[in-house]
């Protein structure tokens, strides 16, 4: 009973309902065991169970919505029974809002060393000890369900920009296997599984595997092979054709995208959900995300100004500290420059994906979009 995928209680628990629209943008909501959530949304990435630095009292107090963790890292460490045996990801990182889990593939591709891959999944030393490890659509689906998030993702194939044509073709026949593996795979009711479709940049292999993947009926379905160093000329149409091909009423994840315009664009495609590392990583790099782009405080020009990075942001960092301060605290690498600019980064997208979703409330995405490109792509900050 419990191995039915798509069961009755499943599709009880998660619901997708779409509460607007504007051309081809949504505001929708979506229901898990851990909270109903709005989407558009961006989902900060604690690829460890932790997002880099912040407690999940500031992810609360800043609007995030849905927190991703890695099946890969969890996996090497500390090991996905030990946190089912401390009661999941929602009890062992005390985060008790919806999580959702990468599936491995994605980060055996981008971080593990002599990797193999073969019809029965991938095989990898681990870089903690160097352990070989073989990781299948079934060890990543046992593993996510050990985890516990309310969104799980199929284990596929990403594979790296450029691939050779037959390299895509294979590894998008793979990736359908690799999903009808990890359905069969799954076993328990209180978890959405989420289709990934690849293809990479070609139009006519993306359009294959989207169809394909569309036939599962999974309650939701990602976009995935994008974002891999492609050119954004060639990651918009593969975007945009497959969202035509998406089912309208399942909620679709654009996976590793998290440039501020890439989000307007992609939500203005009929996108709803993104994630990506780039507002906590620039954030400790010392960059500040603004709508005109990005501060870089490492420079001399911000260490005599008292304003704050984002004077219409609500953020912690922007209601008590200067750009003076900040950029001290990053010259001394303190610990605090750190966390600051991550949780601004991370505000900054979240309060971009609520001022989307009033925009398609009010039926004016066209406005929104057209008052974002003006300001981040005019001249001179
Ligand atoms: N994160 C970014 N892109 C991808 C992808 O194609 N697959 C998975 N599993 N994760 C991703
Ligand atoms: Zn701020």
């Amino acid at each position: 009973l419990a191995r039915e995928p798509n069961s009755l209680e499943n599709t009880q628990v998660f619901e997708f309902s779409i509460t607007a629209r504007s051309g081809r943008a949504r505001a929708g909501l979506l229901t898990t065991p851990h909270g109903v959530v709005k989407t558009p949304l961006f989902m900060p990435v604690g690829t460890q169970g932790s997002v880099k630095g912040i407690s999940p009292r500031e992810l609360k107090e800043i609007g995030s919505q849905i927190v991703l963790a890695n099946t890969y890292h969890l996996l090497l460490r500390p090991g996905p029974e030990r946190v089912r045996a401390l009661g999941g990801l929602h009890w062992f990182a005390a985060y008790d809002g919806p999580w959702l889990t990468d599936s491995g593939g994605f980060q055996v591709m981008s971080l593990g060393d002599l990797r193999k891959i073969d019809e029965q999944g991938v095989t990898f030393r681990s870089h903690l000890n160097g352990d070989l490890v073989v990781l299948t659509p079934e060890r990543s689906i046992e593993a996510q369900e050990a985890l516990g998030a309310d969104i799980i993702m199929a284990f596929d194939e990403c594979p790296p920009y450029p691939s050779s044509p037959d390299y895509l073709k294979a590894s998008v026949g793979r990736t359908l296997r690799w999903l009808e593996r990890s359905l069969k795979a799954k076993t328990r009711p209180d978890q959405a599984l989420f289709a990934i479709a690849q293809g990479g940049v070609d139009l006519e292999l993306r359009r294959t595997s989207v169809l394909a993947t569309v036939a599962f009926d999974t309650p939701g379905f990602a976009i995935g092979g994008l974002a891999v160093g492609e050119p954004k000329e060639d990651m918009y149409p593969a975007v945009e054709l497959s969202t035509r091909l998406l089912p309208d009423h399942k909620p679709r994840y654009l996976m590793g995208v998290g440039h501020p315009e890439d989000l307007v664009a992609a939500v203005a495609l009929g996108v709803d959900m993104f994630d990506c590392v780039y507002p906590t990583r620039t954030g400790r790099f010392g960059y500040a995300l603004v709508p005109e782009g990005r501060l870089n405080l490492k420079l001399s020009r911000y260490l005599d100004d008292p304003r704050p990075i984002d004077p219409a942001c609500d953020c912690y960092a922007c209601t008590h500290y200067s750009r003076a301060y900040l950029s001290h605290l990053v010259r001394a690498e303190e610990i605090l420059a750190l966390r600051m600019l991550s949780l601004h980064n991370l505000r900054y997208l979240h309060r971009l994906m609520e001022a989307a979703w009033e925009a398609i409330q009010s039926r004016d995405y066209g406005a929104f979009a057209r008052e974002f490109a003006g300001r981040r792509f005019r001249e001179g900050i």
